[in-house]
């Protein structure tokens, strides 16, 4: 009830009655009026004013369950959330999750991760209230050799509800950071559980720096949040949501033909390096080329100094 009562809160701009609330939902006025207590202690401004009723005077920057599950606008994907204050990282949670018949499309959300995990083994910093720290269980039925197509699927979805919200100019790069400025605000982490030829599930984590504005010495250089690029103020579960919302979307263009043919296009729009320099640091050698954008495979199509055309599958990409 108290996803419901927050959902007509915010679709409303002037006063809801306790009344229309009873009938609407079908309960006392007492259970309204404990979960506006409720509400209040959780950090919500409710104004309540008797014979007008309940207004929401402030959307805050508040994580629960119900608060996400609130600005939900999708079919499957986030429609069920699982909320922690603290975790030691939603990926390891979703991969216990991926183990259950009916886990497809639940979002393992976190407000902090303690152990939270990044690519190539490295740790992801996670602290409370500064970023999304979020995972989505997946059971897409195709071949384990095509699941790295969904990262990117994500990546363009994380990277097209960014720019949609705070107009940033946020920018992929290959594989899938996303960057505004040229730092990374962004990363993502696809892990996998397979059997033969066959996925049983697969976990897509993603990390998004909000309103850190000062990285440590080692991240200087390369890392940045939203909000200290934009300026813009950010609510996390409604880019929880705007996400969730493309991610869907993308990921039903992607299924149609288990391949980025319909999605291509658009990735390359907001490829970073597309036609210019990149460094390729392939099995230890370390060559210059020109990258021209992504396949239907995913791979990066480049153009090396002496003219030749060739896809480019892991090798780390630097701009
Ligand atoms: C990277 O190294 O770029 C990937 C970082 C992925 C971080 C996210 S945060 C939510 C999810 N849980 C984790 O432990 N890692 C991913």
């Amino acid at each position: 009830m108290k996803k419901e009562i927050l959902k007509i809160l915010k679709n409303n701009k002037e006063y809801v009655s306790g009344q229309e609330l009873c009938k609407g939902l079908g309960v006392s006025r007492t259970a309204v009026w404990k979960v506006m207590n409720q509400l209040k202690e959780e950090g919500y401004e409710i104004e309540s004013v008797s014979k007008k009723g309940y207004k929401l005077l402030d959307k805050p920057d508040i994580l629960s369950r119900e608060e996400i599950e609130s600005q939900m606008d999708t079919e499957v994907f986030g429609k069920k959330v699982v909320y922690f204050d603290e975790i030691d990282s939603t990926n390891i949670y979703a991969k216990k999750l991926g183990e259950e018949m009916d886990s497809h499309g639940i979002l393992v959300v976190a407000d902090r991760q303690i152990q939270g995990k990044g690519r190539r083994g490295r740790d992801w910093d996670s602290p409370k209230g500064s970023g999304v720290w979020m995972t989505l269980v997946l059971k897409p039925g195709i071949k384990p050799a095509d699941a790295s197509m969904i990262t990117l699927v994500a990546g363009l979805s994380v990277c097209k509800a960014i720019q949609k919200l705070y107009g940033a100019n946020c920018l992929i790069k290959w594989p899938n950071d996303i960057v505004i400025n040229g730092k990374k605000i962004c990363g993502i982490l696809t892990e996998m559980s397979t059997e033969f030829d066959y996925i049983n599930h697969l976990v897509v984590g993603i990390g998004i720096n909000i309103n850190t504005m000062e990285f440590p010495e080692e991240l200087k250089l390369t890392a940045t949040s939203i909000e200290k690029e934009c300026g813009s103020r950010v609510l996390r579960s409604e880019l929880i949501a705007a996400i969730m919302k493309e991610f869907e979307l993308n990921y039903n263009i992607f299924m149609e033909t288990c391949d980025l043919e319909g999605l291509m296009k658009d990735y390359n729009k907001y490829l970073v390096s597309i036609n210019k320099e990149v460094v390729i640091i392939e099995a230890g050698q370390k060559y210059e080329a020109i990258a021209l954008g992504i396949n239907k495979n995913g791979e990066l199509r480049i153009r090396t100094k002496d003219g030749e055309e060739k896809n480019v599958f892991s090798g780390e990409v630097s701009v």
